[in-house]
């Protein structure tokens, strides 16, 4: 197979059309088989559950291509383990965890043209998702339920690739604190939109949401979790029942730990830290972000510069995404268990 010729290294965070994608049903009580095929698109009930009550969860990893040339996924069991339980918090029979590590496989085997060269900058995003698609009018879990995934070829999330961005403190809460804030269901987007249109707007690149319950903790974006670097060098990672487990972020701590000897400390991190100077970096962390620098935080006009500042990417942070991106694209051993080899 050929390589799709493609501008790589311009990619945006985007959808492409790709050769395969792979579709499972769940009917009278259970997963087919799935296959591969070449439509992208889906028929369904008008009354579909997914319509009307946003029954639905998904997930995202990448592929990347390797130094030495293989294809491999970065903890895909991490994700089919996230999705299981989304799943089963929002009355959907999940999808057996194997069987999503063996769908990824497939899907990416079905589009290795697709699958960016190593050094592009540009990696494979990978979107499994599952909802309700049978009709419901009560409030009620559907009968019936398609299980998918599809992937396109994607470059950084945030426009300047690496470049340190500006965000805001949102005035809207994204997730109660005994709601659905730690899955990755659609419906935690759908409240993100009008936020993130509005931040947009007003030049900001991302919303951080404060905890719902007092508005004075840092929770996380609308699409990645938020990592800080103290003045002693620690890394200092948000605590809270309600943000998404970023599986970035929960990588990032051991690569922290156990690649560059830094300390850790998982806690309750207080806005009024981060405006009293307490950290020298600050950064958003997931599959699109990777790493994405912050050089300043707007709360209402007051603003909170790093004084890694708006140039580049501080450190610490530099430090961890090198081993991160290093592992990931097989310049560095990875831990065991880290790295798929699909092709
Ligand atoms: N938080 C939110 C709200 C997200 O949408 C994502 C993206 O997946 C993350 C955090 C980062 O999670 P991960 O590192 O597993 O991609
Ligand atoms: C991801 O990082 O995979 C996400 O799902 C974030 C999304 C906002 C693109």
């Amino acid at each position: 197979m050929s390589t799709k010729e493609l501008d790589w290294g311009n990619l945006g965070f985007a959808y492409h059309v790709t050769d395969k994608r792979f579709v499972a049903y769940y009917k009278d009580g259970k997963w087919d088989e799935g296959h591969l095929t070449d439509d992208p698109m889906i028929t369904m009930s008008e009354d579909a559950g997914v319509l009307q009550y946003s029954q639905s969860v998904f997930e995202g990893l990448k592929a990347y291509r390797t130094e030495d040339g293989h294809v491999v996924a970065f903890r895909p069991d991490l994700n089919a383990a996230r999705m299981y339980e989304g799943a089963q918090y929002l009355e959907m029979p999940p999808f057996p965890q194997d069987r999503f590590i063996d769908a990824v496989v497939e899907t990416v085997r079905g589009n290795l043209d697709w699958v960016p060269p190593y050094g592009s900058g540009a990696t494979l995003y990978i979107r499994p998702y599952m909802f309700g698609i049978s009709p419901v009018i009560g409030v009620k879990p559907a009968d019936e339920y398609m299980f998918r995934i599809f992937c396109t070829p994607v470059g950084p999330y945030f426009k300047g690739g690496a470049k340190p961005i500006s965000v805001r403190i949102s005035d809207f809460d994204r997730a109660a604190p005994r709601g659905t804030g730690h899955i990755k269901a659609g419906l935690n987007y759908a409240m993100s939109l009008h936020a993130i249109v509005d931040a947009h707007n007003k030049g900001f690149a991302e919303n951080i949401y404060l905890d719902p319950g007092t508005r004075t903790k840092i929770e996380e974006t609308g699409g990645a979790n938020i990592i800080f670097v103290d003045h002693d060098g620690n890394l200092v990672i948000p605590k809270s029942s309600s943000i998404l487990p970023s599986i970035t972020r929960r990588s990032l701590v051991d690569v922290a730990k156990t690649y560059l000897g830094l300390k850790v400390n998982e806690r309750e991190v207080a806005l009024s830290e981060v405006k009293g100077g307490a950290f020298t970096e600050c950064g958003l962390c997931g599959t699109a972000a990777v790493i994405s620098p912050v050089g300043r935080i707007d709360d209402h006009g007051e603003e909170i510069a790093f004084p890694s500042g708006m140039e580049k990417m501080g450190p610490v942070l530099t430090k961890l995404y090198d081993t991160l991106t290093g592992i990931q694209m097989g310049r560095l051993e990875a831990p065991a268990g880290w790295i798929k080899v699909i092709a």
